[in-house]
């Protein structure tokens, strides 16, 4: 079970208060005069990724000081309790194991079948051997679904566009049916394979887009079209029976994997189709060499840890509101949708694990998109305004297409920001107050030599760390969700009067 620990009693949690006030008066540019290797200092690397934390506003006494914090919050024995399978969501008497979606060295039988399962099925529609009720190959593929069941496999999708083949995926999440009848449009049902994913199989949205679009179906399709047509991912197997598909057409989730931790399991099966199951593979191998780091890197190494701990350093010292994230590719334009589910619906709780409100705050709000869009849009407010807005640049090192002239700025304006923020125009003579750049502002630095399947895969493998990591620090439960509970039902007791 997780420790139980209101860190704002621990002995660090104090000192860090008290380090605070030294920091305040702190600049970050400093730091980097008073040590010339601060930048590889404040480094670590795990493969072909690096995290680059020196512009931050730490010192090594921040870094040991959150170090203890973090052990003192028994973080290592959270960690093994997460791995081992214990029963950690405690307000839904669930182990969270997503992690073992992909230990592929060592999967649980029932994960082999099903990764066996999505292997042959994507592979027939790739290879044009599934056929549709005429007779004719499969060209698109659609996934319904909302939250956990749509944002990861549609990121995932996106982000490995460059490595698509010919099937042309969709995805359908919002009820709103404009939505729906904006994508069925251009969809011939003879050639659209449904995938219907939800883990309760009880989603509102997710089971009215799926009823309008068999209804749709079945205008232009007998009823026994269906079963070439529709497959489902879902723990709820009678609710899918009922819904009218044949249990062979099922591909099995489970109740230890969180809805928006499930992009690894059958709920990738959209994903799989449209890259392929070795590349499917390569992304769970990436996630799961990410996992064996955090499991054993000690903790000043530890990328994971290292991020979450420099946040709550941010969030619960220095007030930060929010933090921003920039990849600087277009392939991860749905990178910070994804994430707004995975931080915000895991950390936005305000009762402790001893049942108690906190007094402190929980959660980080995320927010972000792609560079150097977001330098046209948004960055001002990073730049000028009031707020201390930490930033994550996430950056690859080699371009897809090898566009050298195009890649070069991409990451020069990258780096360039990351360097605006520090230094801003401090130490230099401005000639109107509007032109001055205080600097001073946080960033981190993730650069990875190239966005492919299995990088992806540790990618988004190390924020989902950074989550645990927060909430175990914070004393909450991360795994449950119940805040979303209350306006499903009054969405419910509306819907009767109308
Ligand atoms: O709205 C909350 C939520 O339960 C998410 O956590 C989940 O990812 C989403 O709804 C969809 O749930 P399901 O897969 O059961 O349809």
């Amino acid at each position: 079970m997780l420790p139980k620990i209101n860190p704002t009693n621990t002995k660090s949690w104090k000192a860090l208060k008290l380090h605070y006030t030294e920091m305040q008066s702190l600049k970050i540019q400093e730091l980097f005069k008073e040590d010339n290797s601060r930048s590889t200092n404040l480094r670590t690397d795990f493969e072909d990724l690096s995290l680059d934390y020196s512009k931050n506003r730490i010192t090594k006494k921040t870094l040991d000081l959150l170090e203890s914090l973090a052990n003192e919050c028994g973080l290592k024995e959270a960690i093994e309790a997460q791995f081992e399978g214990q029963e950690i969501n405690e307000t839904e008497n669930r182990a969270v194991l997503h992690t073992a979606l992909r230990n592929l060295e060592n999967l649980k039988p029932e994960v082999a079948s099903t990764l066996e399962k999505m292997k042959v099925f994507s592979d027939s529609l790739i290879q044009g051997t599934h056929l549709g009720h005429t007779g004719k190959k499969i060209t698109d593929v659609v996934n319904i679904g909302i939250g956990g069941s749509d944002l990861g496999p549609a990121m995932v999708t996106e982000g490995l566009s460059y490595y698509k083949n010919h099937l042309q995926v969709h995805y359908i999440s919002n009820i709103d049916g404009d939505h729906v009848s904006e994508t069925l449009k251009f969809l011939d049902p003879e050639t659209t394979l449904f995938i219907i994913v939800s883990k309760t199989f009880t989603t509102q949205e997710t089971i009215t887009n799926a009823t309008t679009i068999r209804k749709w179906f079945l205008q232009k399709a007998p009823e026994s079209a269906i079963s070439s047509h529709f497959v489902a991912v879902s723990t709820n197997k009678e609710a899918v029976r009922s819904f009218g598909i044949d249990e062979d057409q099922v591909f099995t989730m489970w109740n230890w994997v969180g809805g928006r931790f499930s992009l690894w399991s059958a709920v990738g099966l959209s994903t799989c189709c449209a890259i392929g199951y070795d590349n499917f593979k390569e992304l769970l191998a990436g996630a799961s060499a990410m996992d064996t780091h955090f499991r054993e890197a000690p903790f000043s190494t530890n990328m994971p840890v290292l991020m979450a701990m420099i946040s709550v350093w941010y969030s619960n010292f220095y007030n930060a509101e929010t933090e921003a994230v920039l990849p600087y590719t277009q392939y991860l334009t749905k990178f910070v949708d994804y994430l707004q589910q995975a931080i915000m619906e895991s950390n936005g709780k305000s009762i402790d694990r001893n049942g108690n409100r906190v007094n402190y705050t929980t959660g980080t709000i995320v927010w972000g998109n792609t560079g150097t869009n977001s330098q046209h849009a948004f960055l001002q407010l990073l730049h000028q305004g009031t707020r201390l807005i930490p930033t994550d640049f996430i950056c690859y090192k080699e371009s897809l297409y090898g566009n050298k002239d195009h890649h070069n700025k991409l990451i020069a304006n990258c780096y360039a920001q990351g360097d605006a923020l520090l230094n801003g125009t401090y130490g230099e003579t401005v000639d109107a107050p509007y032109k001055i750049f205080e600097g001073n502002k946080p960033s981190n630095l993730i650069e990875i030599d190239k966005l492919t399947p299995r990088s992806l895969g540790k990618l988004i493998a190390l924020y989902e760390h950074k989550i645990f990591v927060q909430g175990i620090i914070w004393n909450i439960y991360s795994y449950d969700q119940w805040g979303v509970e209350l306006g499903k039902k009054m969405a419910n007791s509306r819907l009767e009067s109308m």
